[in-house]
């Protein structure tokens, strides 16, 4: 779940680079969610949900601009995609955690990382012809 297959290369390194690390962080908050041991980690969470967060803007800004200077076609509804999913993680990081049970944060953690992978299969996966022909590999 958490982690990058060859079959997400979009054959772009700098890109399948940033997703992995994507896969990474999303990991990372996995583990630390399930531990069941007497410790609050409500801090340590928190600061990993910043980290993707600021991670996933500068990720999307990076495809952003290469799709705009590269006149691709499909860059709004791409968009659209991209900001869908900052709203959700902004949501994520309003979550009480205290309150709203390891529960629920677990589901949301599920979600960010089912979405990364969707995003990547049948969204960004559609650029890789479009950049591989303009020399952006
Ligand atoms: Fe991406
Ligand atoms: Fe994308």
């Amino acid at each position: 779940m958490f982690e990058w297959k060859a079959n997400y290369s979009c054959n772009i390194e700098e890109i399948d680079n940033q997703h992995k690390k994507l896969f990474e962080i999303a990991a990372r908050l996995y583990d630390l969610a399930s531990l069941k041991d007497e410790y609050d980690h409500y801090d340590e969470i928190v600061a990993i949900i910043n980290e993707l967060e600021e991670y996933t803007v500068y990720h999307f800004a990076y495809e952003e601009k290469l799709m705009l200077e590269s006149n691709y076609k499909d860059y709004e509804t791409h968009k659209i995609e991209h900001d869908f999913f900052i709203k959700k993680i902004k949501r994520l990081e309003k979550m009480d955690m205290e309150e709203d049970q390891s529960n629920s944060v677990m589901k949301m953690i599920e979600f960010v990382a089912d979405w990364i992978s969707a995003h990547i299969l049948k969204v960004d996966i559609n650029y890789k012809e479009h950049f591989n022909s303009r020399g952006i590999v």
